[in-house]
This record gives C-alpha cells, sequence and structure tokens, in this order.
C-alpha cells in the first residue's frame, strides 16, 4: 500500500571533520589530525542508515549546486535513497565542523546554507510523497515553520518521527503529531526548560509526554534509553561496544526505531533494535560511512 517505508525530511551537510586531543577552549589554538570530509547532516544521515537497513526510503531535501551537494546525492544514491525529493540550488550546501576527541565525543557546529532555504511550499509541494509513506521522520536543522508544515501534510494514518535536535521550543501542533519525540539529555532539557534540570531522567520522559506527544524515547548514551507512552515508562539497555567517533549514532538510532515501528514492532521493541544499529555506528568514524547494514545488526 504505501510506496516508501520511510520518508526523510531534513538536512543534508557536507561535514568537515579532525581529531583533536582536546577542543580548544575560548582563545586557544590547538592541532589536530588531518582534515575527514565525510557525507552527513542528520535528514541525510537518517536516509542512508535506513536504506543500509533494508528499508524503501525516500528523502527531501535541499543541497547546494556544488561539489558537496553531489558528494550527498552520491551518498544516498550509493545507499539506495530514493532522491526525487531533493531540491538543488538556492544556497550553498550546508556544512558542519566537526571535532572528534579520544572517547570518541564530538562537538558540532553547522551552517545552514541550503537546509534553511528548504521552505513549507517545498513540503506543499512534495505532498504526493507523504501519501506514499507509512512514517515521516524529521529533524530541526530545517525551519521550524518547515517542520510544522510537515506535521500538516502528513497523510492519514501515516507517523510522525522528530529529534528535535539542534534543540528549540517547539509549538503544541508539533508536539502533538509526535509519535514518537526521540531526544537526548541536552534536548529534553532545553524542550522541557531548565526548571527540570535536577528530576530523573524517567520524570523528564513523564513530563515531556505531558506536553503533547503520543510517545517519547529519551536516550541516554552509555545508560540506555526511555521508551514512554500511555502504557507506562520502560528502561532499554544499552550495548557495551568500544566507541571510536559518535557521530551521526543518534541519526541512526531514529532511522532504525522508525523505521521498525513501521513494520509494526512495539515502541520497546524498535528502541532495542535500534540500540544495537546505534552501537554498530559508534564502532566506526564517520557518519553516514559507518552505518550498518542488517546482517552487521544481526552479527553484533
Ligand atoms: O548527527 C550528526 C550530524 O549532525 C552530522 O553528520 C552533522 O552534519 C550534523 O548535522
Amino acid at each position: 500500500m504505501y510506496d516508501y517505508d520511510l520518508l526523510i525530511v531534513g538536512s543534508a551537510n557536507a561535514d568537515l571533520v579532525i581529531g583533536v586531543e582536546r577542543r580548544p577552549g575560548a582563545g586557544e589554538t590547538v592541532l589536530g589530525s588531518d582534515l575527514a570530509v565525510h557525507p552527513g547532516g542528520k535528514g541525510a544521515n537518517q536516509a542512508v542508515a535506513a536504506a543500509r537497513l533494508g528499508a524503501r526510503t525516500a528523502l527531501l531535501a535541499r543541497v547546494g549546486d556544488d561539489a558537496h551537494g553531489r558528494l550527498l546525492l552520491d551518498s544516498q544514491r550509493e545507499a539506495g535513497v530514493d532522491t526525487a525529493g531533493v531540491l538543488v540550488g538556492g544556497a550553498p550546501t550546508g556544512v558542519a565542523l566537526i571535532t572528534v576527541d579520544p572517547s570518541g565525543d564530538n562537538s558540532i557546529v553547522v551552517s545552514p546554507g541550503a537546509n534553511g532555504r528548504l521552505t513549507p511550499a517545498d513540503v506543499r509541494a512534495a505532498g504526493s510523497i507523504f501519501h506514499s509513506a507509512r512514517v515521516v521522520s524529521t529533524q530541526l536543522e530545517i525551519p521550524l515553520e518547515t517542520v510544522a508544515e510537515v506535521a500538516r501534510t502528513l497523510a492519514p494514518g501515516s507517523r510522525l518521527v522528530l529529534n528535535p535536535s539542534p534543540p528549540q521550543p517547539l509549538p503544541s501542533e508539533v508536539l502533538a503529531a509526535c509519535d514518537p519525540l526521540i531526544l537526548n539529555e541536552h534536548e529534553a532539557k532545553v524542550i522541557l526548560g531548565e526548571a527540570r534540570v535536577g528530576e530523573e531522567p524517567e520524570d523528564w520522559a513523564r513530563l515531556l509526554l505531558a506536553k503533547g506527544p503520543r510517545s517519547v524515547v529519551v536516550t541516554l548514551g552509555g545508560e540506555g534509553s526511555l521508551v514512554a507512552s500511555s502504557d507506562g515508562v520502560a528502561r532499554i539497555p544499552s550495548v557495551p561496544v568500544r566507541a571510536v567517533d559518535t557521530t551521526g549514532a543518534g541519526d541512526s538510532f531514529t532511522a532504525a526505531l522508525a523505521w521498525r515501528l513501521g513494520l509494526g514492532d512495539s515502541l520497546a521493541d524498535a528502541a532495542s533494535y535500534a540500540a544495537r544499529v546505534g552501537a554498530v555506528t559508534v564502532t566506526k568514524e564517520g557518519a553516514q560511512v559507518s552505518f550498518p547494514t542488517a546482517e552487521e545488526v544481526a552479527a553484533l
């Protein structure tokens, strides 16, 4: 009935990555590794992650008419993503400046470029793809007004997954459409406001649910994740691995969870599978280049 298991509406960035012993403080210069340029961006990452697992995936995004844009389109096509919805031009391709430290943790600054030009009108013009998708997943590296239009354009019976990253307060119409809202501790604190900082993650999950989403997933790094819905709150354990680079792990987790929900998994089962996908991702450098196939996940 649906042509696509998953439609991703989101960003596409060229990731400019440098390994560092430690990040510089204000006014400080440090030397790092050779520069690596990888295809990235939270939307493009989710699309590649889902397609590599076997999901029939389409991407709605905007890139520049430049070398970075071609790098991103090549990566999507190689993974098997339908790129008919990728618009080209209007601004240079988005760029992410990324440092990765020896523990695998990263810091990222994004220049949105063409991502900032993905408009509500672009979403409306792509309306037919929305009717072909079982699940739609989006993030906040595109304008919030575009994300709100995605929530309005959902076809009856399809499901919206939102990772509010980078975080900002969300309008109630967007929150109400999320099933689930997927976020880490930092993002949860921004959505809830600093008043909640002292409370336990289980409390955050309940408070987030009270803001309107039908379900919530809070990722807790090495502590696993929490899934929350009208059925209650449950903890999903992490899969222990040695992390080399955590870049893109949240994106592959979200893509895997969204795909499995569309296949009919419960929220807890989908989050358990997604934890395995995220675990494989952190064992390799880069974002899209590190995403596993379903066979690699099964072998973990
Ligand atoms: O989530 C990881 C991604 O965040 C990177 O690929 C980078 O492009 C930024 O968007």
